[in-house]
């Protein structure tokens, strides 16, 4: 067992800005990151740019520029997008940095010894846009790429071949030995389906164009992009480098990806793990695609939404939450601005928002400002409803799907409002009735604070403080099975509240 909890995004080619599509596989590593963090977890969050290649050297002639001066450009966009969407990323690789190339040329260096790479020569249709081969069955309309809907390349090459046709039994044994390796279950089985077909061997290494990592054993190649981008993950563990690092950190990796890479994560990657000579990764959770009207957002469609000026104009919390709740992660999502609008007013403004400042009002006028402590577990259905919510949200962290985690913590939420309707402290005189009911329903916003804290760790913030609490509710630990504070009768009583500006305004729906 590694000591890490490892999660990584896929690296971001420097082609494109980030975009709403982008920013949905960022934000949600991220909250899968904190989540670890929060339930004690030793965690590890990985992001950053893939930057070799022929799209990228590309890319750059179209701007006049070196393939490094322009990926020095682009990856810093990825940097400040990330930071301003709250991402907690512990490193952020380029594939362009030394470090990389050492472990990459060690990792290839690893297979050839092993025996597992050979040279040939390859023919074949190269679609530029995907960096990768298409069959002439794959092709759609006049040899057209299936994914870009554009024209492929006949590219010929000699070069080197990975035998990925030797793994077809050992991923199998690998998928039977662990159930969860890959997340939802739909995407396994895709991914199994990928090596029932038959896998062929991949061709490696390129000699048409010089960006890239140098071959070791063969100065006149590059490394294939693909596989130069997926041992970013081994580079970051001390792959080569720091045998100590590598043995806490290996295999626990989960990467999260889009399913249009998982065959790349899903197949290859593991299967160069074991050509190495190390342990596959310990899971692979694929979610589908962000659309807009329907269609993928991408670049060759230019459909993309720009993800910080969104929020900057909704919230960034408001915007992380409706991406982690209104997506169910696997299936592919519509993005509309409706429908973030929608969930904010629901969920936010009226939910959460109403529940904390009709608490902290009430706290005011009937308590002096000074919150009470919950009833007894025992003595009240809050407790029991927290309890479990709070089971649900674990396992709903576990399964990789965010959206249940979200959905189960606003029921809390919900049923807490609907509690204080029917009690109605607010029409009562101060007195030990009105202390149990406003006790329980801060005891729920401190462990609400807790479980929304992955999604919106600012407004869980902010909700300690307004309750009294102090420090942060995304203490690493503070959700730990044993010994961590998810459990009712956390809340202290004799705290001040505050009563503060609203969390979160409604908003009206504009296009
Ligand atoms: N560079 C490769 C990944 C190498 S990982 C070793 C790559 N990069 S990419 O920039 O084209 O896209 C990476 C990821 O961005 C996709 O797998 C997916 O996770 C995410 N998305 C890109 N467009 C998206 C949507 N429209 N919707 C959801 N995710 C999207 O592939």
């Amino acid at each position: 067992m590694a000591d890490f909890f490892y999660q990584t995004t896929p690296i971001y080619y420097v082609n494109d800005r980030p975009h709403l599509g982008t920013a949905y596989t960022t934000v949600v590593a991220d909250a899968f990151a904190r989540w670890h963090r929060i339930i004690g977890d030793e965690t590890f969050l990985l992001t950053g740019t893939d930057e070799h290649g022929l799209k990228i050297a590309r890319a750059a002639e179209e701007r006049g520029k070196s393939p490094i001066a322009w990926a020095d450009e682009a990856s810093a966009w990825f940097v400040d997008a990330w930071s301003a969407l709250e991402i907690t990323n512990d490193d952020f690789i380029r594939t362009t940095q030394e470090r990389h190339r050492r472990s990459v040329q060690q990792f290839m260096q690893a297979i050839y010894d092993n025996g597992y790479i050979y040279k040939g020569e390859w023919a074949g249709w190269y679609c530029v846009s995907c960096e990768t081969y298409y069959s002439e069955e794959e092709l759609e309309g006049d040899r057209l790429c299936p994914t870009h809907q554009r024209p492929v390349e006949w590219i010929v090459e000699e070069n080197y071949f990975f035998a990925l046709s030797q793994f077809t039994d050992r991923l199998l044994e690998w998928y039977e030995a662990n159930p969860e390796v890959v997340l939802p279950e739909s995407r396994r089985n895709e991914a199994l389906g990928f090596i029932r077909q038959g896998l062929r061997d991949i061709s490696v290494t390129r000699t048409s164009f010089d960006w890239g990592i140098r071959v070791p054993w063969d100065e006149e190649h590059v490394v294939y992009v693909w596989y130069d981008a997926l041992i970013n993950y081994a580079t970051v563990a001390g792959y080569g480098s720091d045998a100590e690092l590598f043995a806490r950190m290996w295999p626990g990796v989960h990467h999260l990806v889009g399913k249009d890479i998982l065959r790349f994560h899903a197949v290859w990657w593991p299967a160069m793990c074991m050509a190495a000579g190390i342990l596959p990764p310990q899971q692979i959770v694929a979610h589908g695609w962000l659309l807009v009207g329907g269609e993928k957002m991408s670049k060759t469609r230019a459909n993309q939404i720009e993800p910080v000026a969104l929020a900057e104009e909704v919230g960034v919390e408001a915007l992380r939450y409706h991406l982690l709740r209104d997506v169910t992660l696997g299936n592919d999502g519509d993005f509309t601005f409706e429908g973030l609008i929608g969930r904010y007013n629901a969920d936010l403004a009226n939910n959460l928002g109403n529940l904390l400042s009709r608490v902290s009002t009430v706290v005011s006028s009937k308590c002096g400002g000074i919150g009470p402590a919950p009833r007894d577990a025992s003595a009240t259905a809050m407790a029991t409803i927290s309890g479990e919510v709070i089971a649900e949200v674990r396992r709903a962290w576990q399964r990789a799907a965010p959206q249940e985690a979200l959905e189960a913590t606003w029921r809390l939420v919900r049923e807490t409002n609907a509690a204080l309707e029917i009690a109605e402290p607010w029409r009562h005189d101060p007195g030990p009735e009105v202390d149990a009911v406003l006790g329980d329903a801060l005891e729920v916003l401190r462990i609400v604070a807790i479980l929304a804290a992955p999604a919106m760790p600012e407004t869980a913030a902010e909700i300690f403080s307004r309750i009294g609490l102090e420090g942060r509710p995304d203490a690493p630990g503070r959700g730990a099975l044993a010994g961590g504070e998810l459990a009712w009768g956390g809340y202290p009583g004799g705290c001040s509240v505050i009563r503060g500006e609203p969390l979160f305004p409604r908003r009206k729906a504009q296009g």
